[in-house]
C-alpha cells in the first residue's frame, strides 16, 4: 500500500502540467495547475486516485519522510520533480508538439543525447552555478558522471564526434530533461524539460536572428503577444569592450560575466564586493556597471565608439528583426549578460513584461565551446527554452489550452459470445487508421454511453447478435445523434 505526503497535513499535491480531470474540448483553462505552490490546494486538478490514495493512507504516516512503520513507500515523486498523469500528458505532449512543430518549420532536425554524461562535460571554472547545481555522482565502475543540467555541452560532443563530416551549417534542435539541484521556487525546479535550438557553422547574426524569429513565432502560436513578453538582447562584446578599456585581462571576463549576471538576483553591493574578490579595481566596477545601465545604441555606441564590434552586431541584429517584422518585440538591455561562461557574442533572454516570473527562454553565441573540449571551435548559436515558466505563464494569461483524451470509437460487444467479433471490429478499424477503444468487460448500454462520452468519441459502435449475423453493426454518430447499421465490409 501507497502513502501519500497529504496526509502529513502539509499538502505538497502538486501537479506539473495539470488540466481538470474532465476537461471537455480544446478550450482555454485559467485554474490549471502546473508546479506552483500556490496551486496546491487547487482540488478540481487533484485526481481522483491521488484523493483516494490520501484518505487510505490518511491515518498510517508517522515519519517525515521514507517510509512509516507499516513499511509503506512515499507516493510523491523527490522534491523537486514531477509526476506526469495522463492529463499532464495531454498538455506535455501539446507543448512539446509546439516546440518540434517551430523548430520543423525552420528546417531543423531533431537529435537526443543521454541524460546521464560525464561529469567532466559540464564542470567549468568560472564559477558558473549550473555548476554548483550538478547532479552528480560516482557509478558503480568508479566513473565520475552526472545528469545534465542542459544539453548545450552535449551537443558540442555530438558536434565534436562527427568532425569534418559534419555537413555545415547543421541546425538542429532538442526537447530534453535538465537535471539542476536549484533553490526552487516558481517555474524553477529540480528536473525541467528544456527546448533547444542551436546553429552551428554560421559565424553572423543572421543565425541569432533566425533563432529569436523562432522564439517569437513560438510565443505567437501559444497566444503571447508582445505586449505579453518581450526578448531583452545584447552583446557580450559590450562588456568585454569595456573591460579591455580597463585593461582588465581577458581571462578575467567569463567570471565577470557570471558576476554580472548575478545583478537581477543579489543587491547591487554583493555584487560589487565578488568583482572586487576577482581583482576588478573599484573604478573598473563603477564603469563596468554603468555601462550596463545604457539602453539605446545610440548610447552604445558613443561609448564603444564607431567602430565597436558590439555595436555593429546589435545593429545588423536590429536590422534583420525589422525585416522578419518582430524588432517590437525586442529590447535592448546590456545588462543581460547570462550566467553561462561560454557565450561570446550576443546573448538574449526571454521575460515577461509584468515581471512575475524567471527567464522564459535564454541563448546565445558560443564560439569557442568546442575549443574548450579540445576540438577546434565553429561559430555556435543556440537557445533553451524551459518547459515550466512557460506553462506558468500561459497559466497566468489564461491561455493554457486543455487538450481532451479523445478517441475516435468506441466499439462494445453486447454479449459476451460476440467478444471475438468485436475484436475482429477493432482491429478492422485501427488497421484503416482510427483510434479505438474496445469495451473489455461486459458493461451495460448506459455505463457505453456514459464511456464514450467521456472518452470524446465520436463514433459507439455496437456488435450485437442480430446485426452480427446479417453480417452488420450498428453506428451510433454521437454528435449527429444519429444511427445507423452498417455492413461490416464497409465500415471504416
Ligand atoms: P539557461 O539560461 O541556463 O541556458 O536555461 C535556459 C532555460 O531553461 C531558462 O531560461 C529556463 O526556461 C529553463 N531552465 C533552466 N533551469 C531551469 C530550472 N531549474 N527549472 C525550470 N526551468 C529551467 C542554458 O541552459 C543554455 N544551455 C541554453 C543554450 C542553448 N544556449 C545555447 N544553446
Amino acid at each position: 500500500m501507497l502513502r501519500n505526503r497529504l496526509s502529513r497535513g502539509g499538502g505538497r499535491m502538486q501537479r506539473p502540467f495539470s488540466s481538470p480531470a474532465t476537461s471537455q474540448g480544446p478550450s482555454r483553462i485559467r485554474s490549471a495547475q502546473w508546479c506552483s505552490k500556490a496551486a496546491a490546494s487547487d482540488a478540481p486538478a487533484v485526481s481522483m486516485r491521488a484523493m483516494v490514495d490520501a484518505r487510505t493512507v490518511a491515518c498510517k504516516t508517522t515519519e517525515p519522510t521514507g517510509r512509516t512503520d507499516k513499511g509503506i513507500i512515499d507516493t510523491q515523486p523527490p522534491r523537486g520533480t514531477r509526476d506526469f498523469f495522463p492529463e499532464d500528458m495531454r498538455l506535455r505532449n501539446w507543448l512539446f508538439g509546439e516546440f518540434a512543430a517551430v523548430s520543423s518549420s525552420f528546417g531543423f532536425e531533431q537529435f537526443d543525447a543521454p541524460v546521464l554524461e560525464s561529469e567532466e562535460l559540464f564542470v567549468r571554472k568560472a564559477g558558473e552555478e549550473i555548476t554548483d547545481q550538478l547532479y552528480n555522482f560516482e557509478d558503480k565502475g568508479q566513473r565520475r558522471v552526472a545528469l545534465r543540467p542542459e544539453l548545450t555541452p552535449s551537443l558540442a560532443r555530438l558536434v565534436l564526434q562527427r568532425g569534418r563530416t559534419l555537413p555545415l551549417p547543421a541546425k538542429w534542435f532538442a526537447i530534453g530533461q535538465c537535471w539542476r539541484y536549484e533553490r526552487m521556487t516558481r517555474g524553477r525546479r529540480r528536473e525541467h524539460y528544456q527546448w533547444n535550438m542551436d546553429i552551428v557553422g554560421v559565424a553572423g547574426v543572421e543565425a541569432e536572428a533566425e533563432l529569436l524569429a523562432a522564439i517569437v513565432l513560438f510565443f505567437e502560436r501559444v497566444g503571447l503577444s508582445k505586449d505579453d513578453v518581450g526578448i531583452k538582447v545584447s552583446s557580450r562584446k559590450v562588456l568585454q569592450s569595456v573591460l579591455v578599456q580597463y585593461g582588465i585581462p581577458p581571462e578575467s571576463f567569463a567570471r565577470v560575466c557570471v558576476i554580472v549576471d548575478k545583478l537581477d538576483k543579489l543587491p547591487r553591493e554583493k555584487v560589487e564586493e565578488e568583482l572586487r574578490v576577482l581583482g576588478v579595481p573599484p573604478s573598473t566596477i563603477d564603469g563596468v556597471l554603468s555601462a550596463l545601465s545604457i539602453r539605446s545604441l545610440e548610447e552604445l555606441s558613443r561609448l564603444l565608439g564607431p567602430d565597436s564590434e558590439a555595436v555593429a552586431d546589435l545593429s545588423r541584429l536590429f536590422q534583420l528583426a525589422e525585416g522578419y517584422g518582430y524588432k517590437d518585440w525586442l529590447v535592448f538591455d546590456p545588462s543581460v549578460v547570462r550566467g553561462l561562461a561560454y557565450y561570446t557574442g550576443i546573448v538574449f533572454e526571454g521575460f515577461d513584461r509584468e515581471g512575475k516570473l524567471r527567464a522564459i527562454c535564454g541563448g546565445g553565441r558560443y564560439d569557442r565551446l568546442l575549443g574548450a573540449f579540445g576540438g577546434d571551435n565553429a561559430p555556435m548559436a543556440g537557445f533553451g527554452f524551459g518547459d515550466a515558466v512557460i506553462v506558468e505563464l500561459l497559466k497566468e494569461k489564461g491561455k493554457l489550452p486543455a487538450p481532451p483524451h479523445r478517441v475516435d470509437d468506441v466499439v462494445v460487444p453486447l454479449d459476451m459470445a460476440l467478444r471475438p467479433a468485436a475484436s475482429g471490429i477493432a482491429a478492422r478499424l485501427r488497421r484503416a487508421g482510427r483510434s479505438v477503444d474496445l469495451v473489455l468487460e461486459n458493461k451495460k448500454m448506459k455505463w457505453a454511453f456514459k464511456h464514450a462520452e467521456k472518452l470524446n468519441a465520436s463514433r459507439l459502435v455496437l456488435v450485437g447478435a442480430s446485426e452480427w449475423e446479417r453480417g452488420k453493426v450498428v453506428v451510433k454518430d454521437l454528435a449527429k445523434f444519429q444511427q445507423e447499421e452498417v455492413p461490416v465490409e464497409d465500415l471504416i
